[in-house]
């Protein structure tokens, strides 16, 4: 049987136990000092063990004693060991961490070049006082035909190999159309501002078409509309011209001459002087169809609630789809849709 335990010898282990202990700076280390000070292996249960065959002095003075170096040496290594931990997690996350600015190399998106063009082309007629406007792609077949004064029967509405959404009411404010044209935004600015007005609407345009190289089903145009007093035919021109000389940087020829739209009187197709370089390298240069065009059928004012005695107005409707053709050269209309990177990165 070991020696019983003495105050003394209490003193000088807990001295020992205070070397020891600020010394150590690692969790292998602790744990050991703390099994070796009051863990299992420690002494201190033989310890406590020993107090019950002590006089009641001894008892009375090395109890206390013993319960204090308890409580003091468990509390010390617990708040080690977390000092410990907290260090090393700290240590950690020096090197091991997410940096979540940290990203893949992405692919760099780039403007369309359909968007790149309208908005060149807002641009150029902000720049003349026109306001940019917008409307609905599902539109009433009142606002796509008739009030543009085209006839219930009139072939024009088959013409446009219009996409009929609902058909089935008698009345055509009731019924419900791809819009075929932007043209519908003429009535609806008008009946929304009345005029004067000075508006163009691009936007996208529904036809059942059989889809090629030249064709879509879905397509771009912008609708020019000026209504005021005093507006004539040589409004419509200078302002085509100027707009076609910003897109392509040069200055445009435009000529007009007859055409035929239910909703102009009289009707124009206006054509540009178009240069091009031949397969033999030879400068060319010819006519090209360009636009729709005209002044503003007196039905259509009365519809919009202008009154013709007092105003006229141009209208003019290109297809934005076939500028943009144009001007980059592009030989199939189904590459501005396809979404394709190796074409779209072109631009
Ligand atoms: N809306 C006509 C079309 O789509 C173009 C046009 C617009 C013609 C305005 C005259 C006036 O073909």
């Amino acid at each position: 049987m070991a020696e019983n335990v003495t105050p003394q010898q209490l003193t000088q282990t807990h001295e020992q136990a205070l070397r020891d202990f600020a010394s150590i700076n690692d969790l292998e280390s602790l744990k050991f000092f703390t099994s070796q000070t009051v863990g299992k292996k420690s002494n201190l249960g033989l310890w406590f063990k020993q107090l019950k065959s002590l006089d009641v002095e001894m008892k009375k003075e090395l109890g206390p004693k013993l319960q204090d170096f308890k409580n003091y040496w468990e509390q010390a290594c617990v708040s080690k060991l977390q000092a410990l931990e907290t260090a090393a997690l700290n240590e950690k996350l020096k090197t091991d961490f997410i940096d979540v600015t940290q990203s893949y190399p992405t692919q760099k998106g780039a403007i369309h070049p359909l968007s790149q063009v309208q908005r060149h082309i807002e641009s150029i007629f902000m720049g003349m006082g026109f306001e940019v406007a917008d409307g609905p792609e599902v539109e009433t077949e009142w606002h796509n035909f008739d009030a543009l004064n085209v006839p219930a029967n009139h072939p024009a509405r088959d013409m446009q190999d219009t996409f009929f959404v609902n058909s089935t009411q008698s009345e055509s404010k009731n019924n419900s159309v791809l819009r075929t044209q932007t043209s519908n935004i003429q009535i609806r600015k008008m009946l929304e501002k009345g005029a004067p007005v000075r508006i163009i609407a691009p936007g996208r345009v529904y036809r059942n078409e059989d889809v090629d190289a030249t064709h879509d089903a879905m397509f771009y145009q912008v609708e020019g509309l000026v209504v005021d007093k005093n507006i004539s035919v040589s409004h419509l021109k200078g302002t085509l011209e100027t707009m076609l000389s910003a897109v392509f940087g040069k200055t445009m020829k435009v000529r007009i001459r007859p055409g035929y739209f239910p909703f102009v009187e009289p009707g124009l197709e206006v054509d540009i002087w178009w240069e091009y370089t031949d397969k033999n390298g030879e400068e060319k240069g010819r006519w090209l169809e360009f636009c729709g065009a005209g002044m503003v059928h007196p039905n259509v004012l009365r519809n919009s609630n202008v009154d013709p005695e007092i105003y006229t107005g141009f209208a003019f409707g290109f297809g934005l789809t076939r500028l943009v053709m144009m001007k980059y050269g592009i030989e199939d209309i189904r590459l501005l849709s396809s979404n394709k990177r190796e074409f779209l990165q072109q631009f």
